[in-house]
């Protein structure tokens, strides 16, 4: 059986690959230091508590699981937080996923998918295509693009592999709520505005209405984690079946406002968001669409769950579901 050595599969994007792992056949291991991530999210695989910086500890996870590859999630993954706290940031996502390639080149497992992010890229008004110019504007991007340049430069130099997934807004559910997004730190955009709707008392705020958009509203491309999931599985067998190392986009190729999420979430919900408009954000681009033409053509992925009304209605599930757990 070949094992999947899944950093941060204790989190959102990581336990809804664990699943899809595991029902593939993978054997799955999962390490996480439980900071952004719950035990109880672990249900496909033993858990390592242990983390990125603690060399030792992931060496020595390595050595006694032996895998074939180390799908890499385990990040600190917020914009507004990384401008508060880019120190937090670089030593989580740069300085983690060094020890992480250090590691991995002393237990010689040679193979990488790695969790990079359309926040590599910046300001741009055209559909994002891998070969977009990465220009990010705050430290979360930065610390991605890095992670990318280093896990690049490890595999010219020790002969490793890896597929650098560069992902858009991941939104959505498990349809059997096996699993979801519970992310208490930092709420993102979906959970905030079906809070919103759950709850006469809260308000839902927009961040910027002039940002020469369509509805003058943040623009973003919503993937959902089931299809991101399965993009990773194919990933995996891309590897196991000795391709070279690539970086591919995953997007659904169409932009949601935020005003336009919120409209969908109430027609969901049937729920009403008390609304109010602050001034944009800094580090936030106005628009991110992706291309994911790459990943249809060379892996064969095709997002099959990323309508908005798939994504809302199986976030508006879980969050129910998770509300009385
Ligand atoms: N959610 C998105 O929209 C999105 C978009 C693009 C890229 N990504 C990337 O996908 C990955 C997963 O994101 P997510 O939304 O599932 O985040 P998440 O916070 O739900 O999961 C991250 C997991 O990593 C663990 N972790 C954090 N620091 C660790 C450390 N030092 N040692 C060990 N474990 C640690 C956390 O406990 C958590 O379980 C991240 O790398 C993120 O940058 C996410």
């Amino acid at each position: 059986m070949r094992t999947v050595f899944v950093t941060g599969g204790a989190g959102y994007v990581g336990s809804h690959s664990c699943k899809a792992f595991a029902e593939a056949g993978w054997r799955v291991v999962v390490y996480d230091n439980l900071s952004r991530g719950y035990r109880d999210l672990v249900n496909w695989g033993e858990l390592i508590e242990g983390d990125l910086n603690d060399g030792e500890t992931l060496k020595a996870a390595l050595s006694k699981t032996e895998p074939q590859v180390v799908a890499h999630y385990a990040a600190f993954a917020s914009v507004p937080e990384s401008m508060r706290e880019p120190d937090v940031y670089y030593r989580i996502n740069v300085e983690g996923t060094r020890s992480l390639l250090a590691a991995m080149r002393e237990t010689a497992v040679k193979q990488l998918v790695f969790s990079s992010s359309c926040a590599t890229y910046g300001v741009h008004d055209d559909l994002i295509t891998e070969g977009t110019q990465q220009s990010p504007i705050n430290p979360y991007g930065a610390t991605k693009m890095v992670g990318e340049r280093m896990i690049q430069d490890f595999d010219a130099a020790y002969g490793t592999r890896s597929v650098i997934l560069r992902y858009f807004n991941a939104a959505g559910a498990d349809a059997a709520l096996a699993t979801g997004e519970r992310n208490t730190h930092d709420p993102r955009v979906i959970p905030l505005a079906i809070r919103g709707a759950m709850d006469g008392g809260f308000t839902f705020t927009i961040f910027g209405d002039k940002l020469g958009t369509r509805d003058g509203t943040c623009v973003r491309d919503y993937v959902h984690v089931t299809d991101l999931a399965d993009a990773h599985l194919r990933a995996l067998d891309w590897l196991d079946a000795g391709k070279e190392s690539q970086v591919f986009n995953l997007g659904a190729g169409t932009g949601t406002s935020v005003a336009e999420l919120a409209d969908a979430v109430e027609r969901i919900s049937g729920g009403k968001i008390t609304r109010k408009i602050a001034p944009p954000r800094a580090g936030d681009p106005p628009s991110l669409v992706a291309s994911a033409a790459k990943a249809e053509r060379l892996l064969g992925w095709k997002p099959q769950h990323s309508s908005i009304d798939n994504i809302i209605r199986t976030a508006w599930a879980w969050a129910q579901k998770d509300r009385v757990r």
